[in-house]
């Protein structure tokens, strides 16, 4: 087991709501990837690239709800439009104009994929998009790649997960993500019992390195010939490119799963595709894929992110792209070991236990696992905030 050195400083305020969650929630917990030994500090707001914690310290934000805050906290454009929306109602037993916005936002972005179903989270999406993909080809097995995170369906969590029954398992086989040589023999064993490839281009999860270009055409290429479903999670790279990160690899999938940055803070999944394997969702149709979700396109989550996406504009990928660009270069520079592309960066260490709490003494805000996001109202002092906060890696 690893040993670690964590110090976490003084938290008076979060240790006290820590000890009063061990009464209400499983291990003071109710979202797994926010625990950090021997327990997190509690959140209690945000201004712009900067969150606040309940003691009062000013963190600047480079986890930014794993990867969501494209602009930030409390953006005012965004803030402005949805109190609006939300003084007119926030949720409605019929369908509003703003879901077809969004889609149309999304198709002017991702051409290929003409239809969009929206959901409540990026599992979700992930769950229907594969059964989207079984409805469409008639096949029940899925091929994944190992150690990438899809979310907590059970079809795509990780082989022996705790609580996924056997005969689910039994359904998706994995393979090692990048290895072409791997994925050409699996594809000529299971290929034309495959509904779906599902496929991260840079799973952050797998250590956040972007597939090789022949990687991703050969999915394609295989995945086409064999009538399987080329299923793109671009739930947590969207923020790389306006068409998905898939577009710089001159590659259309099937169908696409987005979340996060779409929502513009709020809990939002998206599915898109091709009309003919999104058709299985017309209602319609004589036997429909049925996707409901009492949630599933409310106006608020819409609202807000058709905000940030008219925020994030060309301009502001090409310009939080340089600054991620950048950061990366100098903490290479400075012998960190680090990983990703544009605004996503990774860092690697042994103990990322000690090195979460050291930059969070120093004011700075990761993921746990060493991942590293911006935000569009961040500037070149924060850049080199957090460069200065890391300093030189000597070990
Ligand atoms: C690539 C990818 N897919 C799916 C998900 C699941 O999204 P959500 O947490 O919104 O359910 C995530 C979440 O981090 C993700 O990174």
């Amino acid at each position: 087991m690893q040993t670690t050195t964590i110090s976490p400083p003084d938290l008076p305020e979060s240790e006290a709501l820590f000890e009063r969650a061990l009464d209400a929630l499983p291990g003071g917990n109710s979202r797994t990837t926010l625990f950090v030994p021997p327990h997190p500090p509690y959140a209690d707001h945000g201004e712009g690239c900067e969150l606040i914690d309940v003691d009062g310290n000013r963190l600047l934000d480079l986890q930014n709800n794993y990867t969501t805050l494209i602009h930030g906290h409390a953006n005012p454009q965004i803030i402005a439009a949805v109190t609006e929306v939300m003084a007119s109602g926030t949720c409605f037993g019929l369908p509003t104009r703003h879901e077809i916005e969004l889609a149309e936002i999304l198709t002017s972005r991702i051409a290929w994929a003409r239809h969009w179903r929206f959901a409540n989270s990026g599992s979700e999406a992930v769950m229907m998009a594969i059964r989207a993909a079984r409805a469409f080809t008639g096949r029940d097995q899925i091929l994944r790649f190992d150690r990438c995170y899809h979310g907590s369906y059970e079809s795509v969590t990780a082989p022996g997960a705790r609580g996924v029954p056997a005969a689910v398992a039994a359904l998706s086989s994995s393979a090692t993500h990048g290895d072409e040589q791997q994925f050409m023999e699996m594809i000529a064993e299971l290929g034309d019992q495959l509904a779906c490839v599902v496929i991260d281009a840079m799973p952050n999860r797998a250590g956040l390195v972007p597939a090789s270009e022949s990687f991703m055409k050969a999915v394609r290429a295989e995945t086409e010939k064999r009538g399987i479903v080329m299923l793109q999670d671009e739930v947590l790279t969207y923020r790389i490119a306006l068409g998905g990160l898939h577009s710089t690899y001159g590659v259309s999938p099937d169908l696409v799963t987005l979340g996060k940055v779409i929502g513009g803070g709020f809990p939002v999944g998206a599915i898109g595709g091709r009309e003919e394997v999104m058709a299985v969702f017309d209602p319609r149709g004589d036997t429909p894929v049925s996707h409901g979700g009492t949630f599933s396109a409310n106006p608020v989550t819409l609202r807000a992110g058709i905000e940030a996406l008219k925020l994030f504009d060309q301009a502001a990928v090409d310009r939080l792209n340089a600054m991620g660009d950048s950061l990366r270069k100098t903490l290479a520079s400075r012998g960190w070991d680090v990983t990703g592309r544009g605004s996503l960066i990774q860092v690697h260490v042994d103990d990322i236990a000690a090195l979460w709490w050291r930059l969070y003494g120093e004011g700075i805000l990761v993921s746990g696992n060493g991942l590293i996001c911006l935000s569009t109202p961040m500037e070149q002092g924060d850049l080199d905030r957090a460069a200065a906060a890391f300093g030189d890696n000597d070990g």
